[in-house]
């Protein structure tokens, strides 16, 4: 399973780049805004920071500006992934940029036939939002699985890219349903590392090795 964050913070990426388990990054309009900087400038950071795909999304929702808008980010670098919202215009954009080698991240999924719709599109990437369909009281993962199994009965390339992630049990579970990608915040990568067992095992190891390191330290 690839991890990709999901965040426009360059600290956050350059810290969760240097744990060596980052595979891309997205960006939506929101988590850009919250930086307060030129999107460009920031891309190029982004971009400079991570040798993986990385999602810039578009804010046009008719055909010819998305397409306007998706062939300046591509142009940009080969790493970029354009990302266009689940909408007819959107899916009509994906079609055009798929056949001119552009990628795309169909973003704002949270239906199967939403899904299997930019399949037909072509889309490189298909972003369900597993956290937002939680918080309105329905399960995220179960439309994880039955995406999954949707594109594995039609051999569909595309990806599953799961977002809106809140907690590692998300990651866990749409790694277990073999959903291609997870986008997660710091905070999900951070507390994936963490289980209180590891910390009393390594405090108790540690204590233990001191009390006998005049037999056999083996370091100075
Ligand atoms: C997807 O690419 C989005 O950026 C993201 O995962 C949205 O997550 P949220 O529901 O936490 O805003």
């Amino acid at each position: 399973m690839k991890f990709f964050i999901d965040t426009a913070n360059i600290n956050e990426i350059k810290e969760a780049a240097a744990l060596g388990i980052l595979d891309g990054v997205t960006t939506n309009p929101s988590l850009v805004s919250k930086e307060g900087k030129d999107f460009r400038k920031l891309l190029d950071e982004i971009l400079a920071l991570v040798d993986g795909p990385v999602s810039a999304e578009v804010i046009s929702t008719d055909y010819d500006g998305i397409l306007k808008e998706a062939r300046e980010y591509a142009a940009i670098h080969r790493n970029i992934v354009v990302k266009v919202p689940l909408i007819k215009e959107g899916l009509k954009a994906v079609r055009t940029l798929t056949a001119e080698g552009i990628r795309t991240n169909v973003t704002l999924c949270f239906s199967p036939s939403q899904a299997l719709l930019a399949a037909k599109a072509g889309a490189t990437y298909i972003s369900p939002f597993v956290g937002r369909l939680d918080d309105v009281s329905t399960n995220g993962m179960e439309l994880i699985s039955q995406i999954v199994q949707i594109y594995r009965n039609y051999d569909y390339k595309t990806q599953v890219l799961v977002a809106s992630i809140r907690h590692p049990l998300h990651v866990v579970e749409a790694a277990l349903i073999g959903a291609d990608v997870c986008t997660m915040p710091f905070n999900v990568i951070d507390k994936l590392f963490n289980h209180p067992l590891t910390d009393i095992g390594l405090e108790k190891f540690l204590s233990d090795w001191k009390k006998t390191q005049n037999k056999n330290n083996l370091r100075k």
